[in-house]
């Protein structure tokens, strides 16, 4: 595996990876890799010739007061991972590759309506910097096919949106979340939460599973099962943000008679806040 740490040398070593035409497939990530991302890199691997990941913490998605000075870093574990998963090339960009002019000043791509609803509602600029720097990476690596997690299911509509609207010509893959053996969602901000709290996390997969059972046997009263669900979190120890029940295509509210819904919730438990959804289809 090469590791590049410039955008300079990216140009350079994705030239000697595409010499004969080579796909590649591209997984953007912030690092401290963890079995989840694992899933993402195999499938790149299989989706084409090359795979590329990089590992950038990127400051312009991270609301005042959030985790970005804490982000937890662990490269050398990372790298080891990206190494036995067989992949060609780690980008790792310097602030001032993808914000030559500083984060502030820089450019930005904005995906309106998707930015501002559930997590956009609770973190405002968060979308926005997900699309900047995302747009900014696939401009630098210039890939075939990128692969995000399901598990960020609004994260993974919003590129899809900004791939379409701009015309890049890359294809979006998805990747189901994958989960520890109680259904906790594999997530970096796991390793906030203590030994009781890592416990107690588990219960959030456990609400989504029954909001999506109880909908699935015929109930419509989407409002009573969302405030249902949020006071089963708040008992359980979370402070609940959101559990909101929206069509799986686009997250608008669901119309009477829409089958293939996703349940997405959003809470706070101790120093973590965990997100996670889940597909609910109606036959
Ligand atoms: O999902 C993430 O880890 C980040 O939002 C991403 C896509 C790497 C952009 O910084």
């Amino acid at each position: 595996m090469d590791v590049v740490h410039n955008s300079d040398s990216l140009r350079q070593q994705l030239h000697l990876l595409r010499c004969h035409g080579e796909r590649v497939a591209f997984v953007p990530t912030m690092g401290n890799l963890h079995d989840g991302h694992a899933r993402l890199v195999r499938h790149a691997r299989g989706a084409a010739q090359r795979v590329v990941v990089s590992v950038f913490v990127n400051p312009l998605q991270f609301g005042a007061g959030e985790d970005f000075d804490g982000y937890p870093s662990t490269l050398d574990a990372d790298a080891e991972l990206l190494r036995e998963l067989k992949t060609d090339l780690l980008f790792l960009p310097g602030i001032d590759d993808l914000y030559p002019g500083g984060a502030a000043a820089t450019a930005r791509v904005i995906v309106p309506g998707l930015n501002a609803i559930l997590e956009g509602a609770h973190r405002p600029t968060h979308f926005d910097g997900v699309s900047t720097v995302v747009a900014k990476l696939f401009g630098l690596v210039q890939p075939d096919i990128a692969v995000f997690g399901e598990k960020d299911y609004q994260q993974l509509l919003l590129i899809r949106q900004m791939v379409a609207d701009l015309c890049m010509p890359i294809r979006i893959d998805a990747v189901p979340t994958m989960r520890a053996a109680d259904g906790l969602a594999m997530s970096s901000r796991n390793s906030y939460l203590d030994e009781d709290e890592r416990v107690v996390a588990a219960q959030l997969y456990k609400t989504l599973l029954d909001v999506k059972a109880i909908v699935e046997h015929g109930e419509r009263d989407y409002a009573g099962v969302e405030a249902a669900a949020c006071e089963q979190l708040a008992v359980a120890g979370f402070v609940p943000d959101y559990v909101s029940i929206r069509c799986a295509a686009d997250l608008a509210m669901p119309a009477p008679g829409e089958r293939s819904l996703r349940v997405l919730a959003a809470a706070q438990l101790g120093a973590a806040r965990l997100i996670d959804n889940i597909a609910i289809s109606i036959s």
